[in-house]
């Protein structure tokens, strides 16, 4: 059957699917678009973003959407996140979907794993972010982002959503494994993007059945083999090297820490985890704020002073620190275009969520493009406004979140801060960078919210 087939197949399913499913009584559970709206939401297949905005402006900020055969619930409202993140969190799990699709990637690392073993590696893991180390991590995030711009001619244009994910995942491998890519930087990178572009959600062969062979499927799963071949011949040597060395001679780094206590699978899921978790996210969070600092020549110009008056050298934790307004500028980009759109959760048991019950088998979506960018909490929300996080404010608690919140927020959110900050400063003390093209930004939505179109800049030498 040819994709073209196959895509009319699932959207006549789908059509059923949503009538028959539309018609059950809604009970309990969070309202329901009524008939004419569902099949409405047919047009929004392949536009996740417009899907959520749409929903959710027509039927309110709980809504429950049935989709083939699965069942969602939009959570955004404020109230209830913060339920589902803390006061309810023992009620929820990863659930199937995040498992049926990121599974196969991820294995057990600490992104899918639950309960008792998911507290005993994250308290494993966790080590890897202290203070000490995160100084550590801030020279080596200037280091490779030097090195990178060693290839950069001035004039040259840059795609910058894709320019970053190499760099990206050479400093997670640097900093947290000890391992120098190299040459196998490529191959990470490109099985990255294949694996990523698996799930882009504007194409309908997203949601087919992974073991139907079109040629999407085969190759995205000759991305996994081939990243995984390199993985384990990078822990195949780690170990070796490990096993013939004294404690005392081996590295200070997380794969050190995790080769006494865990076998290679254990360690494969972990690394899997940090290098397609990590590097993706912040390398898009790089480009995004570079981007609202080449679109906004007020926000430039309060960037540049205040990198240079921290420092004319290479940046260090400590100048890090000081860059309040270049970390607003950062937060303002992942208000706008959070790399991670949405959070998912399913519960484990019936629970009351902004006075519904959902239960079992229902995936909960908490869309940060939705609460983000909401105008009942955000002044001017469509503007980047980095000003807006130094003013006093009444927005509610869990109304932003790009990083989650509660017991399974992001373990490396400090190590991403440091990779935005450190990489925009090395860069604007180089570099001029000017918009080409592609303002406003429109976005193909896959794992992480990908820029539709090249995110290109032209990049000159100061
Ligand atoms: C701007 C950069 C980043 C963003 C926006 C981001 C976002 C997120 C989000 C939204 C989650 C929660 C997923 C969920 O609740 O289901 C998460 C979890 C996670 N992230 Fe990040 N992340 C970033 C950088 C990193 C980095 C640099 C690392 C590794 C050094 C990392 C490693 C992880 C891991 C291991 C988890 C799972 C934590 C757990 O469940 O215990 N992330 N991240």
């Amino acid at each position: 059957m040819s994709e073209e087939q196959l895509t009319q197949t699932i959207y006549s399913s789908l059509q059923t699917r949503v009538t028959k499913m539309s018609t059950e009584k809604a009970n309990e559970m969070a309202p329901q678009p009524p008939r004419t709206s569902m099949i409405g939401l047919l047009q929004y297949i392949g536009e996740p973003l417009a899907a959520l905005e749409g929903i959710t402006d027509k039927h309110g900020d709980i809504v429950t959407v049935p989709i083939g055969t699965e069942k969602l619930c939009i959570i955004a409202n404020p109230k209830a996140v913060k339920q589902v993140f803390t006061t309810k969190a023992s009620s929820f799990g990863k659930g199937h979907l995040q498992n049926q699709y990121l599974g196969r990637i991820v294995g057990n690392g600490l992104l899918l794993s639950e309960g008792d073993y998911w507290t005993e590696q994250r308290s494993k893991i966790q080590p890897a972010f202290n203070r000490e180390r995160l100084s550590q991590y801030s020279d080596t995030v200037a280091e490779l982002t030097i090195r990178m711009t060693n290839d950069w001619e001035d004039g040259d244009v840059i795609a910058l959503d894709k320019a970053f994910q190499p760099l990206t995942l050479q400093v997670l491998a640097k900093a947290l494994f000890g391992i120098e890519l190299g040459e196998i930087t490529d191959t990470f990178s490109r099985t990255g993007h294949t694996i990523s572009s698996r799930f882009d959600f504007t194409e309908l062969t997203t949601f087919v059945p992974e073991w139907v062979p079109i040629p999407k499927h085969r190759r995205y799963h000759r991305a996994i083999a081939e990243f995984d071949d390199a993985l384990y011949d990078l822990l195949e040597d780690r170990r070796s090297e490990f096993e013939a060395t004294d404690s005392e001679g081996s590295p200070d780094d997380l794969l050190t820490m995790l080769l006494p206590t865990c076998d290679n699978e254990t360690i494969r899921d972990e690394v899997a985890t940090i290098l397609l978790g990590g590097h993706d996210t912040s390398a898009l969070a790089i480009a995004y704020t570079l981007y609202l600092v080449a679109k906004r020549a007020d926000i430039e110009r309060q960037v540049r002073d205040e990198i240079a008056e921290a420092t004319d050298r290479k940046p260090t934790l400590e100048t890090l620190e000081q860059l309040e307004y270049t970390e607003n500028v950062a937060y303002e980009a992942m208000r706008l275009y959070p790399p991670a759109y949405s959070v998912f959760r399913e519960p484990t048991e019936p629970v009351e969520i902004g006075g519904y019950t959902i239960k079992p088998g229902t995936t909960v979506v908490l869309p940060q493009w939705l609460l983000h960018r909401d105008a009942r909490w955000w002044d001017d929300p469509e503007t980047a406004r980095p000003e807006r996080w130094a003013e006093e404010d009444d927005r509610p608690d869990y109304v932003y979140f790009p990083f989650s919140r509660g017991p399974r927020g992001c373990i490396g959110r400090d190590f991403g801060m440091i990779e935005i900050l450190g990489a925009v400063s090395v860069l604007l003390q180089n570099y001029d960078f000017s918009l080409v093209d592609n303002d406003p930004v429109s976005f193909a939505p896959a794992l992480t919210l990908q820029p539709e179109d090249d995110l290109e800049m032209r990049v000159r030498s100061r």
